[in-house]
């Protein structure tokens, strides 16, 4: 039964898009999720397939696909959107790293922002598209909008890949294993091993140092490892799980404390940047930065990342 009466918006219906919207809508607390794309057909098609799938799954949220134009045309449908989630962009391909895209996306991502500012000056813009914090500071910048309610997600994907790395190793399910990555969705990803557990126990007592630093590596490029399998796209599965579950915890106002993209005014000596921190999130996007006893070098790996990133930042205004 759709319980939260809320409208949500996914704009771009690529896999990333379209699995989101599926989620969204199989979650059954929204009252409408609507899908659009520029290839005209598309969302339409989508969503009427998804709603066919109602009776099946048993879900009562309605699903309505719009075309867009790059005038704005379609726009429209979105207004009063309590929740938009910004897929639109280029996936990477092979050899690529996220930041390969900035440019390209940049534009994408203004346009886009441009028209939810203007179409449902309320929501709570949840950004995916990449280089994923770069992105997301554009349309903090192009909305307008209050810093809190303009969120990335990454923290939650990379840290769900970092405890099925976890789980597979030590041989556990992922149910009890409890993992955490901050910083950036890129190259200065910071996991943070001090955070982790395997049934209770430090993970550092479960795995030997050599293995952990595997693991590390491979869920700083975990990302890059599905990409190259595909050979065509990026990842959308774990990707559009982690964005639905950020969309649900603002539709629910939930509080629930999640790793996400967000603006750091002053947490962790930090200030004036977006980036990968845990943050309590609600009806009004992020309430409070979640701030934890951090190592010495993981503190550095944050500051590191933060430095990072603000350059970057600095260079979306102008793109
Ligand atoms: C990934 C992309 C979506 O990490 O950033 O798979």
């Amino acid at each position: 039964m759709a319980g939260t009466g809320k409208k949500v918006t996914v704009v771009g219906a690529g896999f990333y898009g379209s699995t989101t919207a599926q989620r969204l809508a199989e979650y059954d607390v929204f009252d409408t999720v609507v899908l659009t794309d520029i290839i005209e057909g598309k969302p339409e098609g989508l969503a009427l397939d998804l709603n066919q799938s109602r009776p099946i799954e048993g879900f009562e949220t309605k699903v309505v696909g719009v075309t867009t134009g790059t005038d704005g045309s379609g726009y429209e449908a979105t207004a009063g959107s309590d929740i938009v989630v910004i897929t639109a962009g280029l996936p990477r391909k092979p050899g690529m790293s996220r930041m390969d895209l900035i440019e390209t996306n940049a534009k994408i991502v203004r346009s886009v922002a441009e028209q939810v500012a203007k179409h449902s000056p309320d929501a709570v813009v949840i950004v995916v598209s990449n280089p994923l914090d770069e992105m997301t500071a554009l349309t903090a910048m192009a909305t307008g909008f209050d810093k809190k309610k303009v969120i990335g997600q990454a923290g939650m994907l990379d840290t769900a890949r970092f405890t099925n790395n976890v789980a597979e190793a030590a041989n556990v399910p992922v149910s009890s294993v409890t993992t955490l990555t901050l910083g950036s969705h890129g190259d200065t990803m910071v996991p943070v091993p001090s955070a982790c557990s395997v049934e209770g126990k430090p993970l550092s007592d479960v795995l030997d140092q050599a293995k952990i630093d595997e693991l590390v590596d491979r869920t700083r490029n975990g990302g890059a490892e599905v990409v190259a399998l595909l050979k065509t796209g990026s990842a959308y599965y774990a990707p559009s799980a982690a964005a639905a579950r950020m969309a649900k915890a603002v539709a629910q106002d939930s509080g629930a404390v999640m790793p996400v993209c967000t603006w750091v005014d002053g947490e962790y000596g930090i200030a004036g940047v977006y980036l990968g921190v845990e943050a309590e999130i609600g009806a009004g996007g992020v309430r409070r930065v979640v701030e934890r006893d951090l190592s010495d070098s993981e503190l550095t790996g944050l500051k590191a990342a933060a430095a990072a990133v603000r350059a970057k930042q600095a260079d979306v205004a102008d793109l």
